[in-house]
């Protein structure tokens, strides 16, 4: 993938990873429009981040994603990039989940928000994107994809789920020259999941450096570090990696 002279909608891209991508794709030379629920966070990053194009929306309602879907089309007619990067994570024991409407609805939102939103704006932009010269589409998944943590259960599942629709648009859209990366992160330090429960993770510069060096270099599916091993590894390992992470 070539990292400029593209325009660039990122969702999820005011903070942690979304904005290291956004900042290195702007300073590559590509338009980068971001999108995110917090309007104080969209300020933020456009101070951080000189011409960076900005919409408020919730990714989690339809109508918010057709939204956004025509009017980043109408005012970016060049737009041949769509990263999908936002994504929530909820620690989850299901043995105690609130069985109510209400507890359900939070459960489900991560649902909605991690696979149906990427999977939806995808659909919605496809038709756009075929035209357009150099397009593609990247998803932002997890090495949980491939050995989940189990006290991020649903968070897990959505992330395999991201995973596999990802290599099934790859080999439809082959004919079509609409590129489908993956970025498959680690563990990395950024406010995922609430402020201080990924301090454990890799700096989020060293990762956006390293995996958009390999997407610029020819890559489809990127990780880093341990997420590298876990998306090469076979199901022996695979199960052993859930062990290990799981205590067990
Ligand atoms: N950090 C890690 O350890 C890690 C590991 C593997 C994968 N990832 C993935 O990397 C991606 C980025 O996460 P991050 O670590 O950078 O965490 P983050 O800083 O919390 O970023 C998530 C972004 O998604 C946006 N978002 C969430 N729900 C949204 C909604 N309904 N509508 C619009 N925007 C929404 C958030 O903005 P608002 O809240 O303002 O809407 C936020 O900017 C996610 O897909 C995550 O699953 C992260």
């Amino acid at each position: 993938m070539n990292l400029s002279n593209n325009t660039i909608l990122l969702t999820g891209g005011a903070t942690g990873i979304g904005l290291a991508l956004a900042q290195r794709l702007r300073q590559a030379g590509s338009e980068v429009i971001v999108c995110g629920r917090r309007a104080d966070r969209l300020r933020e990053a456009q101070d951080q981040v000189p011409g960076l194009h900005v919409y408020a929306c919730d990714l989690a309602l339809a109508n918010d994603r057709d939204e956004l879907a025509r009017r980043v089309q109408a005012d970016f007619p060049a737009l041949n990039v769509l990263i999908n990067n936002a994504g929530i994570q909820n620690r989850v024991q299901l043995a105690q989940a609130d069985t109510s409407p209400a507890g359900w609805e939070r459960q489900r939102q991560e649902i909605i928000i991690n696979v149906e939103a990427p999977i939806h704006l995808t659909t919605l932009l496809l038709p756009h994107l075929q035209q357009q010269p150099g397009a593609a589409i990247v998803n932002v998944t997890s090495g949980l994809a491939f050995a989940p943590a189990a006290f991020v259960p649903i968070y897990s599942a959505t992330k395999a789920a991201l995973h596999s629709f990802t290599l099934s648009l790859r080999h439809q859209l082959a004919p079509t020259g609409v590129q489908v990366l993956e970025i498959v992160p680690p563990a990395v330090n950024t406010d995922l999941g609430g402020p201080g429960l990924h301090t454990f993770g890799v700096p989020v510069e060293a990762f956006a450096d390293a995996v958009l060096a390999r997407l610029a270099a020819g890559e489809q599916e990127v990780g880093y570090e341990s997420s590298e091993q876990i998306r090469l590894v076979g199901r022996a390992e695979l199960d052993a990696r859930f062990k290990q992470m799981n205590n067990r």
